[in-house]
């Protein structure tokens, strides 16, 4: 069985896209990490989407998660996310709080639209301190949904030295 797994969080589909291509080039097993509440998905609806989570930011709020992967068998444990208002998006925090990581060997990685990863592989280190997190990978969203990125991401995870 294999002992990486891929959980992500997102809502237009870019941070999934990443996740499928970690997913096809190191079969791991994938998670979506699904909000009980969830985020309005409609591009339309930016605006919103924006506030909203621009104010559970402000708040420090935890979202609930409606399921949580079981992370026991897994020694490599990807954590992928869009960057929301400069920093991840606060069910990241719901997720690795009510995880146990501790042990683990964790590997970010995001999308974002140019604050890249923003400082956030630091704070995952700093709220993982019995946790192991390796280099990640920041991509523009635009280059996930234009162009072909598994060229990239292979050398990212070949320089990892996980496989
Ligand atoms: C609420 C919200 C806040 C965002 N904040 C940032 C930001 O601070 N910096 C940035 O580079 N991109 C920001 N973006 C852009 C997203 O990170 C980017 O579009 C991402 O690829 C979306 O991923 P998804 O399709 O998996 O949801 C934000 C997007 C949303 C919806």
């Amino acid at each position: 069985m294999s002992r990486i797994l891929i959980t992500y969080f997102g809502t237009y589909g870019t941070t999934e896209k990443f996740a499928k291509d970690i997913q096809e080039l190191t079969n791991g097993d994938l998670f979506e990490l699904v909000p009980k509440a969830s985020y309005d998905k409609d591009p339309a609806h930016y605006n919103e989407l924006a506030s909203l989570a621009k104010k559970e930011r402000d708040e420090d709020a935890r979202p609930e998660i409606k399921e949580l992967p079981d992370v026991s068998k897994y020694d490599y444990i990807f954590i992928g996310y869009p960057m929301w208002w400069y920093t991840y998006p606060q069910i990241i925090r719901t997720f690795i709080e009510n995880v146990d990581l501790k042990g683990k060997t964790i590997i970010p990685f995001n999308t974002h639209e140019g604050s890249g990863d923003g400082g956030t592989y630091k704070e995952l280190q700093e709220a993982l301190p019995d946790s192991k997190v390796l280099i990640g990978l920041p991509i523009r969203g635009e280059n996930i949904k234009n162009y072909d990125q598994l060229g990239n991401i292979k050398e990212w995870l070949d320089a990892l030295k996980i496989m």
